[in-house]
């Protein structure tokens, strides 16, 4: 009895001292750690992990974070998915490091709605196991753990409870709400989707501050999440190589360049070319269609009642899953002569010909609509960058955080007022001309300027 009791007593500590073992490490503070007098190496003015469950490559928002807070003298650790190449300035720059999470095997990804919801467990499992490593062993705690939202699961839950045991403090960059994209999978009733919202709304209350993209989105989580901790709305803004091209004469010249505009170089060339572009995911939340519709009713207008108008080239650039299905639309559409004075091209650029692309074109499109009505689109963000105008689907709350109705850029609800949009803009250059002068006057604002005031505060940078 008794030498059972104490083998039972052995084991327990054993346990016990294991787990302890095996618990991570702890943040301490600078002055705990570095003795006075030891001054080999200046030390970085604070550490902040980021953690993205997402590929690096095509976060823009997390590179930011990561550049500001090293230019501001902190010491960036990167976790996330090595899928494409990063930032150039972010793999060079000494002070920011990325610690690449094991991608899950491939058969684990399906769009099959019942396969998803068994494959959907077994890799949120495999990320949980991942996650883990990462944050708690392969990694030094650091002051600040900054986690991209969504995908919340399982990042908000690990995160949270690293962060408890390292003693780290945990931020949330909402960039838009895990439930609400869930739901446009599996629809807004699935149970799947209510426990996401439960848990998404139980695991951020352990976070000590917020940055959301919009202040829509800070009442949202006000409102309907509860959140008592800061909320700091911090806009999306374009990167430093997304700026206009002021010189008319340089914007063709770009475009000359280019093999889409091969086949309309003379109308280029006279003046009488409006290129247009739109970068899309080709996924069912950005319908298409309605850019297509729009340019065959151009198309019909501009070669019976309006023959004075212009010729369109539209340049669509993106890679996705309908882009198929569309450009077998397309096609038929010019062999039945729909499409006359309107050509279509698809283009894969090169991160800065996008950027002169956007600068040297006459509008952009956005085709995006919104999951949760408070997120708003990055490529809009970036063709104001470019000091291009804009013309997007305008159904959801945060649009006019973005978009000055009329100042620089034009919202439509459907392809018949996109096409009185393009009608308008393109019949009358004066117009045009000055949309763009709003968005070249939007493109003065910049990410530093909106990151330092309020991100460098609450990390005690600036
Ligand atoms: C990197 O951080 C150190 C402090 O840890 C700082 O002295 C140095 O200037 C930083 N380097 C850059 C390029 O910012």
């Amino acid at each position: 009895m008794i030498e059972s009791l104490i083998s039972i007593a052995f084991c327990v500590s054993t346990a016990l001292t294991v787990l302890i073992l095996l618990l991570p490490s702890q943040y301490e503070p600078e002055q705990a750690k570095s003795p006075a007098g030891s001054k080999d190496s200046p030390k970085p003015k604070t550490a902040v992990q980021i953690l993205v469950l997402g590929d690096i490559g095509r976060s823009p928002r997390m590179q930011y974070h990561a550049l500001s807070i090293a230019k501001q003298g902190g010491d960036v650790v990167i976790i996330g998915y090595k899928e494409s190449e990063p930032h150039p300035e972010i793999l060079s720059h000494p002070n920011i490091s990325i610690v690449p999470l094991r991608p899950h095997p491939a058969f684990l990804q399906t769009s099959n709605k019942l396969l998803f919801t068994i494959y959907g467990p077994l890799k949120v499992l495999f990320q949980v196991a991942c996650l883990w490593k990462c944050l708690a062993y392969s990694t030094k705690a650091p002051k600040w753990l900054l986690v991209q939202n969504p995908p919340s699961i399982p990042t908000l839950a690990i995160a949270s409870l690293v962060c408890f045991l390292r003693q780290s403090k945990l931020v949330i960059d909402w960039h838009n709400f895990g439930y609400s994209i869930l739901a446009l999978k599996l629809g807004q009733r699935h149970p799947l989707v209510k426990l996401s919202a439960w848990y998404e709304r139980v695991f951020c209350r352990s976070a000590s501050a917020h940055f959301c993209v919009t202040d829509a989105m800070k009442s949202v989580l006000k409102q309907e999440f509860d959140v008592k901790a800061s909320i700091l709305p911090l806009h999306d803004r374009p990167a430093n190589h997304f700026s206009p091209i002021l010189d008319p004469t340089a914007r063709t010249n770009f475009l000359e360049t280019l093999p889409e505009t091969s086949t309309v170089r003379s109308a280029l060339l006279q003046g009488t070319l409006r290129v247009l572009v739109s970068s899309t995911s080709w996924t069912a939340d950005e319908d298409f269609s309605v850019l297509i519709d729009a340019l065959v009713r151009y198309s019909e207008l501009a070669t019976t009642t309006h023959n004075d108008l212009p010729e369109i080239l539209a340049i669509i650039t993106g890679k996705g899953p309908q882009k198929e299905m569309y450009m077998d639309q397309i096609a038929t559409l010019e062999k039945s002569g729909k499409l006359q004075k309107v050509t279509i091209r698809t283009a894969w650029l090169s991160v800065h010909d996008y950027a002169r692309l956007l600068a040297s074109s006459s509008l952009g499109v956005s085709l995006h609509t919104s999951s949760s009505g408070v997120d708003l689109p990055m490529k809009v963000v970036d063709m104001f960058g470019a000091g291009l105008p804009v013309v997007g689907w305008d159904r959801f709350r945060a649009w006019p955080e973005l978009v000055t109705e009329g100042v620089n850029g034009l919202g439509f609800g459907s392809s018949v007022q996109l096409a009185e949009h393009l009608l308008e803009l393109f019949g009358d250059n004066d117009k045009l001309e000055c949309l763009r002068r709003g968005a070249q006057k939007e493109s003065c604002r910049r990410w530093d300027d909106e990151w330092n005031p309020i991100a460098g505060t609450l990390f005690e940078l600036t």
